[in-house]
C-alpha cells in the first residue's frame, strides 16, 4: 500500500509546508499558509497529525483575544478533519531577543523570559493533546569560545529543563521532552551537537525519565555520523521519544530535504530499523519544500515524504522475508552477535579453558558485499 492513512502516524510540522522559503540571500517565494488551509490540506494527503512552534500558529506578541481566536480556528480545522497534536514546541530563535541563547543566554533577563514563553506554550500543548515537547536549541550555541564557558552554558540548559520537567510534572500534564541535537546552523556551534551529547546530558538531569530525544536525519549527517547508529542507540536508550525525517547530502548546510531525497541509502536502513525495531511514535517530517516551489510544488513534496516512507517500508519488509537475504544473514553470523559473551554461569574465569586459534578464524569472510548488494537490489525494486 503506497496510499498514506493515518494509521501511518505521518505528521508535518506547520512550519514545513508553510516555509516562505526566505533564505540567508534571498526574499520569500511564496505566500504565509494559514494554519487551518494547511490542517486540511495535509488530512486530505493522508497524514495522521501536525506539529507547530507557539509562533507558526500565533504570531510573536499577539494580544489575547487575537490569540484565542487563531486558537479556535485550529481546533475547529482539527475536529473537522480528524488531525492531532502529536506534538508541540518553541519558537526560541526567531527574535533578535534570542540571538545569543534562550536558555543559555548571557542575559539572565532573557533566559526568564524563554521559560515563560516555553510554559505558554506548554499550556497549549496539553490542551490540544500533545504527548512530546520538543527543544531544538538553535540559538543555544556560540561563535567564539572566548565569550561563553560551555559548561556554565550547560548547567543553565540543566537548570530550564529542571524547572520546565517541574512545572509539567505539577500541573500533571502527560508530556515528555524531546532534545533535538544539531551541530551547528543558525549558530556557529551549537551546544548538543548530537544524538551522543544529548544522550550523555539526559542522565545529568533532575528527571531523566522524561526527557527523550528528537534526531533529525540531516543534522547527524551534517556531523558527519550515522543517522541510523544513532538512532539505534537512542531506542537501544529507551531515549526515542520522537523523531524528524527529512534528506541531506553530507556535511553542509541544513538542506532540510524531502525525506530519502539525500542519503538514501541510510534512509532505507532507517525505516528498516523504524519498523521493527519497537518505534510506535509518529514519523514526523521536518523538511523545506525547495525555495523553487510553488503551492502545487508544496503538496507535491508533502506527499513525496510519505510516499517515499511507504516505498522504504515496502522495501524493508521485502529484504527481511526474502530467504535469501536470509541465509546471507545466517553467512555472516548476524544472529550470532545475540548470543552472549559468556554461556549461563560462565565467569571471566572459563575464557582460560577455550581452545582457540586466531590465525583461522581470520580467514572466515562475512559476505557483507552479498548482503549490502542484496538490500540494494530490494531498494532499487530489483528483486
Ligand atoms: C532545523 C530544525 C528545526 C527544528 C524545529 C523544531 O531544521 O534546524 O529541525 O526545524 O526541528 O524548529 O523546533
Ligand atoms: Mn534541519
Ligand atoms: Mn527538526
Ligand atoms: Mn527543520
Amino acid at each position: 500500500r503506497l496510499t498514506p492513512l493515518p494509521e501511518d502516524k505521518f505528521s508535518f510540522g506547520l512550519w514545513t509546508v508553510g516555509w516562505q522559503a526566505r533564505d540567508p540571500f534571498g526574499d520569500a517565494t511564496r505566500a504565509p499558509l494559514d494554519p487551518v488551509e494547511a490542517v486540511h490540506q495535509l488530512a486530505d494527503l493522508g497524514a495522521y497529525g501536525v506539529t507547530f512552534h507557539d509562533d507558526d500558529l500565533i504570531p510573536f506578541g499577539a494580544d489575547d483575544a487575537d490569540r484565542a481566536k487563531r486558537i479556535a480556528a485550529f481546533r475547529t480545522a482539527l475536529d473537522a478533519t480528524g488531525l492531532k497534536v502529536p506534538m508541540a514546541t518553541t519558537n526560541l530563535f526567531t527574535h533578535p531577543v534570542f540571538k545569543d541563547g534562550a536558555f543559555t543566554s548571557n542575559d539572565r533577563g532573557i533566559r526568564r523570559f524563554a521559560l515563560r514563553k516555553v510554559i505558554r506554550n506548554i499550556n497549549l500543548a496539553a490542551e490540544l493533546g500533545a504527548h512530546t515537547y520538543v527543544f531544538w536549541g538553535g540559538r543555544e550555541g556560540a561563535e567564539t569560545d572566548a565569550g561563553k564557558d560551555a559548561r556554565v552554558a550547560l548547567d543553565r540548559f540543566k537548570e530550564a529543563l529542571d524547572i520546565l520537567c517541574g512545572y509539567v510534572r505539577d500541573q500533571g500534564y502527560d508530556l515528555r521532552f524531546a532534545l533535538e541535537p544539531k551541530p551547528n546552523e543558525p549558530r556557529g556551534d551549537i551546544f548538543l551537537p548530537t544524538i551522543g551529547h544529548a544522550l550523555g546530558f539526559i542522565e545529568r538531569l533532575e528527571h531523566p525519565d522524561m526527557v527523550g530525544l528528537n534526531p533529525e536525519v540531516g543534522h547527524e549527517q551534517m556531523a558527519g555520523l550515522n543517522m541510523v547508529h544513532g538512532v539505534a542507540q537512542a531506542l537501544w536508550a529507551g531515549k526515542l521519544f520522537h523523531i524528524d525525517l527529512n534528506g541531506q547530502h553530507g556535511p553542509k548546510y541544513d538542506q532540510d530535504l524531502v525525506f530519502g531525497h539525500g542519503d538514501l541509502k541510510s534512509a532505507f536502513f532507517l525505516v528498516d530499523l523504524l519498523e521493527h525495531g519497537g518505534y510506535d511514535g509518529p514519523r514526523h517530517f521536518d523538511y523545506k519544500p525547495l525555495r523553487s516551489e510553488d503551492t502545487d510544488g508544496v503538496w507535491e513534496s508533502a506527499a513525496a515524504n510519505m510516499r517515499t516512507y511507504l516505498l522504504l517500508r515496502d522495501r524493508a519488509r521485502a529484504f527481511r522475508a526474502d530467504p535469501e537475504v536470509h541465509e546471507a544473514m545466517a553467512a555472516a553470523g548476524c544472529g550470532e552477535l545475540a548470543v552472549p559473551t559468556l554461556a549461563p554461569g560462565e565467569t571471566y574465569r572459563d575464557l582460560a579453558a577455550d581452545t582457540f586459534d586466531p590465525d583461522t578464524a581470520a580467514e572466515r569472510g562475512y559476505g557483507y558485499e552479498r548482503l549490502d548488494q542484496l538490500a540494494l537490489e530490494h531498494l532499487m525494486g530489483a528483486r
